[in-house]
């Protein structure tokens, strides 16, 4: 039974065409080290899939709100526990922010614990005349411009599950052992705050203060604050490797992809009849899947028809990455066709994609005031059509990286220079990451007018 369901399952996702998946040099050894990857156990449970499922119907009718963050590609040498436990940090403490603000739980995800593979928008890259294949993540081959470093190695894949399995493990050390207390989370967003440069979130940062006050005199029990949940995304890119981590859940016969708890389908890999949308389409996790602002409203209703054909909440997140200077025109047609299928979903804004530039010295970053323009135009294109603006997927690391232009910390382009370490996209540093989480708690106040936790009208610059 077991293997009848599995063998079908491939044989329908072999069946459609594959994209941006990468070149080995020897079939063979990718089928051994999948066979090996098979025997592994997974690395995450249906129970906790199908908590996230419930998590995300809430989000759906604006009862819950999504906060997802981490690199754009996680690398191995970086998967240490300073680096993880900072970026963990930084999501626990924006989603403390974020919940006061919107009044809702945060369903806290990591771009985490399996991050490790790119689309890429060319298959290889020219250096001085030598030409390699480009850099698919660590999950694929290495980032030097080497031949030997650039081939893509399948004994990679095992490692891609090994870095995973020792982030989680931390990641579920922290959250369940007391480190992620919520009192703690607050005590390290008063260190951010005493830095006077943002003195112009006092009135949110002491109503939270206060709250927490409340909550101790009031006697909420200690295990209520000591232990969150936090659950595991990345981009379900790399089919041999998904395919090799879906199993059958012993107790309702349902097949899981047990690589993480929520999966997306980039923008680039999103074809209704292909093969990435082919595979999630049967397993049970929750999905995402990114649209740009090419996508159309048919794009919408055959992505809902083809992955969400029963209509369940919380089944089906839409990620848009349009563009700030596009999304105002762009995100309310598919947010009407969403609306008009009927079907409950999750909207959340990417603000990242849609607004990479090139400096005259050659970074690739982002505007923080970019960013946050594309998140407004987000809440307003919700407001607009009637639909639920359900959370904020971003891309940020835990430290003091110098990879966006601006913020009040401002790093200008000249400052790009000093700690750019991204090898693919440039992330928010902990310090922009935590004043986007107080932005964006502004605007969810203001986007649910029952909660008005800080004076509105301190935030000029947010145009209300
Ligand atoms: C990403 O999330 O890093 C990414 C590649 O996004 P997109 O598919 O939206 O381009
Ligand atoms: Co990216």
């Amino acid at each position: 039974m077991v293997l009848n369901a599995l063998r079908d399952f491939e044989t329908v996702w072999r069946g459609a065409p594959a994209l941006q998946q990468p070149r080995y040099p020897d079939p063979d050894q990718v089928s051994a080290v999948c066979a090996a990857l098979k025997q592994r156990p997974p690395l995450v449970f249906a129970g906790e899939v199908n908590e996230l499922q419930h998590l995300m119907a809430q989000a759906c009718v604006g009862e819950a709100f999504v906060l997802t963050g981490g690199d754009c590609a996680e690398t191995f040498a970086e998967s240490t526990a300073d680096h993880l436990k900072l970026k963990i940090q930084t999501i626990l403490q924006m989603a403390v922010v974020l919940a006061y603000g919107g009044g809702l739980p945060v369903i806290k995800m990591g771009r985490m614990a399996g991050q490790y593979a790119k689309p890429r928008s060319a298959d290889t890259e020219t250096r001085d005349g030598v030409t390699l294949e480009s850099y698919r993540g660590d999950a694929v081959n290495g980032h030097e411009f080497t031949a030997e470093s650039r081939t893509p190695d399948p004994h990679r894949l095992m490692s891609c599950y090994q870095y995973s399995a020792a982030t989680l493990n931390l990641i579920r050390a922290f959250t369940q052992g007391g480190y992620a207390d919520m009192r703690r989370v607050h005590e390290w967003n008063k260190g951010f705050m005493r830095n006077r440069a943002y003195a112009k979130f006092d009135d949110l940062a002491t109503a939270i203060d206060a709250a927490m006050q409340f909550m101790k005199a009031t006697g909420v029990p200690s295990d209520a604050l000591r232990t969150t949940e936090f659950y595991s995304s990345h981009e379900a890119l790399l089919l041999e490797y998904e395919n090799a981590l879906t199993r059958v859940d012993s107790i309702s016969g349902d097949l899981y992809d047990t690589s993480a708890h929520f999966l997306w389908i980039g923008e680039r890999t999103r074809q209704v009849n292909g093969a990435h949308v082919a595979l999630l389409s049967q397993v049970k996790n929750p999905l995402g899947v990114k649209l740009g602002p090419n996508s159309t409203p048919d794009d919408v209703k055959g992505l809902v028809e083809r992955l969400n054909p029963e209509g369940v909440a919380g089944r089906l997140t839409f990620i848009t990455r349009m563009g700030a200077s596009n999304i105002r025109e762009k995100l309310p047609p598919l947010l009407q066709a969403g609306k008009d299928t009927g079907t409950p979903l999750v909207w959340m804004c990417d603000p990242m994609h849609g607004n990479t530039v090139k400096t005259g010295s050659g970074y690739k970053t982002r505007h923080f005031e970019t960013i946050l323009d594309e998140v407004r135009g987000f809440f307003a294109a919700h407001e607009a059509i009637g639909t639920v603006p359900g959370g904020i997927h971003v891309e940020l690391t835990g430290e003091d990286v110098t990879e966006i232009v601006g913020g009040t910390e401002t790093i200008d382009e000249s400052a790009l220079a000093n700690r750019y370490e991204t090898l693919v996209d440039p992330r928010l540093n902990h310090q922009q990451a935590l004043e986007l989480a107080f932005l964006v708690a502004q605007m969810l106040a203001q986007a649910k007018p029952g909660i008005q936790p800080a004076d509105l009208e301190n935030f000029p610059a947010l145009g209300f």
